[in-house]
């Protein structure tokens, strides 16, 4: 199926794809069985590539939620949207009320509210779970009532599930296809936070992940990954195809050093396989050979 409408990401993601995505699915296979994403995030690759038949998920509960309140009824997200200033204060009221207790299109409206008027559009969380992200005070329209409605027609065809991407991933089948872009092992040493759950990713859950690649690839599931150019994960697929790619950071880098190198891992040799859905100047970054 040809891309026909543009899809947006309609939160900000550390760690996101928008800037190479285009680039990104011209490595994924043309014809597969189901589309799995198990750390989908912002969605920027699965809405650049919008497969027909797709499973999403993520650990960051908050995340999915908003995912299906938006599939479910995006104009109650919408509506909710609409009622919230750009405001500090209201900002500070929003961010230290539960939103456990919401209803969903409420609890979906203050996730995107939050994530998009926060200082970088970051999520982090502190122990308890709660958003501490400080106020960005951007004088910038939050959300883009058609994107929303536009996403929502899209999510039909996808399933949605949270947790981990071990269970998200049990019922893949051969002729499937995997894009993981777990959070990337540790660059430089610098320290990390919770980016995005209040639980940490460790070279524990790495090693886990690789585990799973490699009982796909015997299951004859294709798998391509993201992740950072480090010892430690060019050892753990050493097996495997990697290429270096180029990346273009928003996120927790300073400017000036933003391009930076990281790995394209896969069961399968990475060669192209479809042209861009996208022109260049969509593109932000590219893939080097
Ligand atoms: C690098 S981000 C994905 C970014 C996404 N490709 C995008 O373009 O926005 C990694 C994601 O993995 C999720 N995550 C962290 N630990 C996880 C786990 N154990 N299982 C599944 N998802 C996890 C995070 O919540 C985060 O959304």
């Amino acid at each position: 199926m040809e891309k026909k409408i543009k899809l947006n990401p309609f939160v900000k993601w550390a760690g996101g794809k928008q800037g190479i995505a285009s680039n990104l699915i011209r490595y994924f296979p043309v014809k597969y069985g189901k589309y799995y994403e198990p750390f989908v995030g912002g969605g920027s690759v699965l809405f650049t590539l919008q497969p027909e038949c797709a499973m999403i998920s993520d650990a960051n509960t908050w995340l999915i939620d908003t995912y299906q309140a938006i599939k479910e009824d995006w104009n109650a997200v919408a509506e909710a949207l609409m009622e919230m200033p750009n405001t500090k204060e209201f900002f500070l009221d929003l961010r230290a009320q539960c939103p456990r207790a919401l209803p969903r299109a409420q609890k979906a409206a203050n996730f995107i509210y939050l994530n998009k008027t926060c200082f970088r559009g970051l999520f982090r969380v502190n122990q308890r779970g709660q958003f501490n992200v400080p106020y960005g005070n951007y004088d910038r329209r939050y959300f883009d009532p058609a994107n929303l409605q536009a996403v929502a027609e899209f999510l039909n065809n996808v399933d949605l599930r949270h947790g981990d991407f071990k269970i998200s991933l049990q019922d893949v089948q051969e002729g499937d296809f995997v894009y993981l872009d777990p959070p990337y092992y540790k660059l430089g040493g610098h320290s990390e936070f919770n980016r995005y759950t209040d639980q940490q990713f460790r070279a524990n859950d790495h090693v886990r992940l690789a585990e799973v690649c490699r009982e796909m690839t015997s299951r004859g599931v294709h798998w391509i990954m993201s992740n950072s150019n480090t010892e430690f994960i060019r050892e753990l697929y050493s097996s495997y195809y990697i290429e270096n790619i180029r990346n273009r950071r928003e996120i927790n880098l300073k400017s000036g050093n933003r391009d930076i190198d990281e790995l394209l891992i896969s069961n399968r040799p990475l060669v192209e396989r479809r042209g861009k859905k996208f022109d260049e100047s969509d593109v932000q970054a590219v893939l080097l050979e």
